[in-house]
């Protein structure tokens, strides 16, 4: 199965998508995650894209397109995988078909942007592995620190409120249509994404299960 999951800056694409990658044995490749990854690096492709995600602008659609071209080539994509924040505009789900990449389901996590700003503004991810936390629904813990590696948990640089609203004015404008291309080829499955995490775990493994 290659799915892709889609939903607003903060909707739980990631926090989802783990569940989902371990329930059906499937990498989740999140684009966000490979380009934090590349600017701890201090790789080439990191300098290039800092400042862009720092303000929440999307990187151009040429260096992403390539970034999941590279990905998706991998061995351990062959029998599946779960894109994560990717496509996000209608060019590059058009570049995944001019790759000649089916996707066979989108899962979209439907939240309401009031939501949006709360689970943002809580939200702490660990300086080391990258692991994700919610200061009020989903805390660590270890306290300040991360409970898989001990790691400092820190405020994402593209979770300040001003930023946050500039995400969400992005996702609307050049995200939705990608929503709207992929129910226009009956490929969506949409899900209610407000309510605890295990409420929409268990609404998200019924309609995946229903499709298998
Ligand atoms: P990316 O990392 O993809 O960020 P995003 O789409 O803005 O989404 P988030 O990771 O912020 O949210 P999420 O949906 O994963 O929510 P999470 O599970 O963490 O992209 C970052 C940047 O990279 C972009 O702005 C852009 O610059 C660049 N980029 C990436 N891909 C690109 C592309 N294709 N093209 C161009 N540029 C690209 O949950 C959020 C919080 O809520 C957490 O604290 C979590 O604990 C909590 N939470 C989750 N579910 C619940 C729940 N049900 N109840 C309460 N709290 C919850
Ligand atoms: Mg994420």
């Amino acid at each position: 199965m290659n799915l892709v999951l889609m939903g607003a800056p903060g909707a739980g694409k990631g926090t989802q998508g783990e569940i989902i990658s371990e329930r059906f044995e499937l990498p989740e490749i999140s684009t966000g995650s490979v380009l934090r990854e590349a600017i701890k690096s201090g790789s080439p492709l990191g300098e290039q894209v800092k400042s862009l995600i720092a303000q929440g602008k999307l990187v151009p659609d040429e260096i992403i397109n390539q970034v999941v071209k590279d990905r998706l080539s991998q061995a351990d994509c062959a029998k599946g995988f779960i894109l994560d924040g990717f496509p996000r505009t209608l060019a590059q789900a058009q570049a995944l078909d001019a790759m000649g990449v089916t996707i066979d389901k989108v899962l979209y996590i439907n939240v309401p942007d009031q939501v949006i700003l709360e689970r943002l503004g809580g939200r702490r991810v660990c300086e080391k592995c990258g692991e994700t936390y919610h200061i009020k629904h989903q805390p660590s813990s270890a306290g300040e620190l991360c409970e898989k590696c001990g790691g400092k948990l820190i405020i994402r640089a593209d979770d300040k409120p001003e930023t946050i609203r500039d995400r969400l004015a992005t996702y609307h404008q050049s995200t939705y249509p990608v929503v709207e291309y992929y129910r226009g080829q009956g490929k969506l499955l949409e899900v209610d994404g407000t309510g605890n995490i295990e409420a929409i775990t268990e609404r998200t493994l019924r309609v995946l299960e229903d499709e298998e």
